[in-house]
């Protein structure tokens, strides 16, 4: 089959040009017409300093429609468009053609470990479910305080990191352990429980803990750095799983 091409010939390669001709190459997969996923290509023209996200953003609307993925503020703030691009993990929207060697095809295909719906598009809900398992809340007990519960900027800092996440699942779906055994609660979740486990206005530290020292709790990680190489938010990911791991041995937090 031929590749699908957007190109505009009289600007494309001439010098006063910014754009350049690139293959993208996407892993289909579509249930309603095969169990099989696909490579399929698309050339499009593209300035460098545009996102991988612009890109399929063309294809879609000029190649062909039915191209499927998910996005939404286009500025990574929701976490939206996850995805692998040349094997990696990042964001669509914060990846730039011009740092991905737009000299060769750039591959783009679903997030591992969680079941592809269709194109780009995976299930999340055992992604959520883990979160929702840790308690991604603040927890306190007795009588509402008659003003805001104060906090020391030395506590607040306590947690700060992990205040960055965006729900995403780059981490999580880069982690080996992950892959193998979707019942381990994952990175992001650990992430989302040690945001809570540390802040010293939270009182159910303990409870959050017992959750994870479950057998497809915190003690799975392989402490790979995958996910701290995946996040799109520069969070310490593998270090914030240490933290926890301690304070599960300490009980200090
Ligand atoms: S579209 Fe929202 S993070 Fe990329």
């Amino acid at each position: 089959m031929a590749t699908p091409t957007l190109l505009k010939k009289e600007e494309a390669g001439s010098a006063d040009s910014p754009y350049i001709t690139v293959t993208f190459r996407i892993r289909r997969f579509n249930p309603e017409v095969s169990d099989q996923a696909e490579w399929q290509d698309f050339q499009i023209e593209i300035d460098p300093k545009e996102r991988v996200l612009d890109g399929l953003h063309k294809i879609k609307w000029n190649l062909d429609g039915t191209l499927t993925f998910r996005r939404s503020c286009a500025h990574g703030i929701c976490g939206s468009d996850a995805m692998r691009i040349n094997g990696k993990n990042r964001l669509a929207c914060k990846t730039l053609i011009k740092d991905i060697n737009p000299e060769k095809p750039i591959t783009v295909e679903a997030i591992k470990g969680l079941t592809v719906m269709k194109d780009l598009v995976v299930d999340m809900e055992p992604f959520f479910q883990a979160y929702r398992d840790v308690m991604p809340f603040l927890v306190t007990k007795g009588n509402e305080p008659t003003r805001e519960r104060l906090q020391s900027a030395e506590d607040r800092e306590r947690f700060d990191d992990t205040t960055k996440c965006i729900l995403c699942a780059a981490c999580t779906s880069s982690c080996p352990v992950f892959w193998n055994d979707g019942q381990y609660f994952g990175p992001a979740a650990i992430v989302n429980a040690h945001r809570f486990i540390f802040d010293s206005r939270d009182e159910a530290g303990e409870q959050r803990l017992e959750i994870l020292n479950d057998k497809d709790g915190v003690w799975r990680c392989r402490t790979t750095f995958n996910c701290t190489d995946a996040c799109p938010r520069g969070i310490e990911v593998t270090k914030a799983i240490q933290e926890v791991k301690r304070a599960l041995i300490t009980r200090r937090f």
